[in-house]
């Protein structure tokens, strides 16, 4: 019996020294450490540092840092925290299986599509949070002709007359309408409404959470989502939100 046991420890570490284990992944530049853990310990091995994480629903990173006898376990409760060059350190993501998330080609990211006329922007926030994610941030093309499409495939647009539509992404202003801060810390300023990437009677004044929108006919926009504004506990004009998980490179 002993003998079976180590041959499956052995068979287990052989692939889990190539991948580490089936279910987490290194990114390509791994030697990193993460700085604020919601769980550190000590760990025998780097394997015993992924079933740690493993055995934690809300962990999808964790890093190990040798040390003299067992190594230093950091585990993460995002897909992108906070971390630090360091060559004695490995950095490892776990394979994203979350439900209703979809690969956008030609990116890192994996974005889901909800329908909810009840959250607020710091709920919807949340939500993505669960997984790993945060509120999708809306600075590439491809993410945003996915983010475009999905709302023209739901027909939920917005019109000038009709309270709905508007769809929470992940950016917001700690100062004024002028200056916003996407989830990745891209900062985007603009000088009046319509400028950048705001539809053109978007943002207003007093607004400070982020959102998107598709206007269609007689937009000339149209179908192409442009950016509006609005307070971050206001949910009337909501019809839901973008969450995003971009996998650590
Ligand atoms: C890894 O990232 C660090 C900075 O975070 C950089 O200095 C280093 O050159 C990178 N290494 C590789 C192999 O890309
Ligand atoms: C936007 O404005 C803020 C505050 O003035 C500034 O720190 C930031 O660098 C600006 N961003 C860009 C892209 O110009």
């Amino acid at each position: 019996m002993a003998r079976v046991t180590w041959l499956f420890v052995s068979l287990f570490w052989t692939v889990t020294t190539a991948i580490h284990t089936a279910k987490f992944f290194a990114p390509d530049n791994k030697t990193k450490q993460i700085l604020n853990p919601f769980v550190q310990l000590n760990a025998r091995s780097a394997l015993h540092c992924s079933m740690a994480c493993l055995d934690r629903m809300n962990c999808f990173t964790y890093s190990v840092t040798k040390g003299s006898g067992s190594v230093d376990c950091r585990l993460s409760s995002t897909y992108d925290p906070q971390r630090i060059l360091n060559s004695d350190s490995s950095f490892y993501y776990r394979e994203v299986t979350a439900a209703g998330y979809n690969p956008v080609p030609g990116t890192l990211s994996y974005v889901r599509t909800v329908v909810d006329r009840t959250k607020d922007w710091p709920h919807a926030e949340a939500d993505c949070e669960t997984v790993g994610g945060r509120l999708a941030v809306d600075n590439n093309q491809q993410i945003h002709d996915y983010i475009s499409q999905a709302i023209v495939a739901l027909g939920i647009y917005a019109h000038p007359a009709q309270y709905y539509g508007y769809f929470w992404i992940g950016g917001y202003s700690s100062t004024d309408y002028l200056h916003w801060r996407l989830l990745d810390g891209t900062t985007v300023n603009i000088t009046g409404p319509g400028t950048g990437p705001f539809h053109a009677s978007e943002p207003e004044a007093g607004t400070n959470c982020l959102e998107i929108a598709v206007y269609p006919v007689p937009d000339p926009t149209c179908c192409s989502a442009k950016w509006g504004g609005d307070m971050c506990n206001w949910i009337s004009w909501t019809s839901g939100y973008f969450c995003e998980i971009k996998i650590p490179n």
